[in-house]
């Protein structure tokens, strides 16, 4: 079964092919154009720039995937796109596009949380490492989440951001620092000559046995920090420092409460996933403290990390290989949560 992945929730336009193969499901291709460079001066997504440029990019995206695979688009045989969360109008090129090829080829639409595609992104290419139960932990520019799966489908929420998502904290705490957007990977480069010690920004713990997480307190605090001392920003040894110390700071809470949760909920597999999974120091940490405590992580490739649309096809491969069938109607949903797929009683919503 050949499946087309279509993926526009945010500022980065992906199309992807995963093929399945005697229970295998292979990647065949997988595009993007990220808008990053368009949306840095303004320090974060435009909407209306991100809109005009997935429906630009779509199509041309498609087009250089029909050249460069010799792809004949009949063989194409299901689609699974993007239905939320995300921008509500980005959501809606992506799901245009896919249900208009759809309708053309005759094949049907398989509709994805962006979070699913996350949470399932680490079995890329591993689906032997795939087992039931285990913790998902998505930290992305916008989630911060750890939930239980037991199965598709079947999530049940153990912590996420009360404020900033991790992601967003880094974004705006480069713009502080004068570095430009995306922040995560700006900071983790200026960090790499860094203290992290240098500095003792906050480590947001919240309560024992609570694991949402809060990061606008780490992000005021080196506000407050900066404003206080703007001279030395200039600096370039200070402004390696306080990106290490701060960075240092998100990744002992992701170290922290991710572990807690494993062992609170007794499960000994973390699937990590998310833009900001691509971190090294984080990705160190986060092994370091699961290793010593017996627990395995298995964490998504870099480039699976940022949002892409092989995450997106791939879940509609695996699901459909577990034996969900392929849903025909569709809601786009901006704040499509994983608790929805519960409360709506949709488990099998298809
Ligand atoms: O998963 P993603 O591509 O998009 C969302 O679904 O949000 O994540 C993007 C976020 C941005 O906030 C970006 O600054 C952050 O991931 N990010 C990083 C790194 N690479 C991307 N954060 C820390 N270190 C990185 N190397
Ligand atoms: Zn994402």
């Amino acid at each position: 079964m050949l499946w087309l992945g279509i993926e526009s929730s945010c500022d980065e336009t992906a199309i992807a092919l995963v093929k399945t193969v005697a229970g295998k499901n292979m990647v065949m291709a997988d595009l993007c154009i990220t808008q990053a460079p368009l949306h840095k001066p303004f320090g974060g997504i435009v909407p209306e720039y991100a809109v005009r440029e997935h429906s630009k990019n779509l199509p041309l995206l498609l087009q250089n995937m029909i050249r460069s695979k010799s792809l004949n688009l009949k063989e194409v045989q299901a689609i699974a796109v993007t239905e939320g969360p995300g921008l509500m109008a980005s959501l809606l090129v992506g799901n245009a596009f896919a249900r208009g090829l759809a309708l053309g080829l005759g094949i049907p639409v398989f509709g994805v949380n962006h979070l699913e595609g996350h949470l399932f992104s680490p079995f890329i290419g591993r689906e032997e490492k795939l087992k039931f139960p285990f913790l998902g932990l998505v930290v992305s520019g916008g989630h911060t989440l750890l939930a239980k799966v037991e199965g598709p489908r079947q999530y049940s929420m153990i912590g996420s951001t009360i404020d900033d998502a991790a992601g967003e904290a880094f974004d705006k705490v480069a713009r502080l620092l004068g570095l430009s957007y995306p922040g995560g990977p700006e900071i983790e480069k200026q960090a790499e000559r860094g203290n992290p010690h240098s500095h003792s920004f906050p480590i947001s713990l919240i309560e024992k046995n609570n694991y949402n997480f809060s990061f606008s307190g780490l992000k005021t605090a080196v506000k407050y920090f900066i404003e206080k001392n703007k001279e030395s920003l200039s600096k370039k040894e200070f402004l390696a420092d306080v990106c290490a110390s701060f960075q240092e700071s998100v990744a002992r809470v992701i170290q922290e409460k991710t572990i807690a949760a494993a062992k609170s909920f007794s499960l000994s597999l973390i699937a990590a996933s998310g833009g900001v999974l691509a971190n090294k120091r984080i990705r160190e940490l986060l092994e370091k403290k699961a290793h010593e405590e017996g627990i395995e992580v298995l964490f998504a490739k870099r480039q699976f990390c940022t949002d892409n649309a092989v995450m997106i096809a791939f879940v509609g491969a695996l699901f459909y290989a577990l034996g969900l069938p392929i849903t025909k109607s569709f809601e786009l949903n901006p704040n499509f949560s994983l608790s929805d797929f519960k409360t709506q009683a949709n488990t099998n919503r298809f």
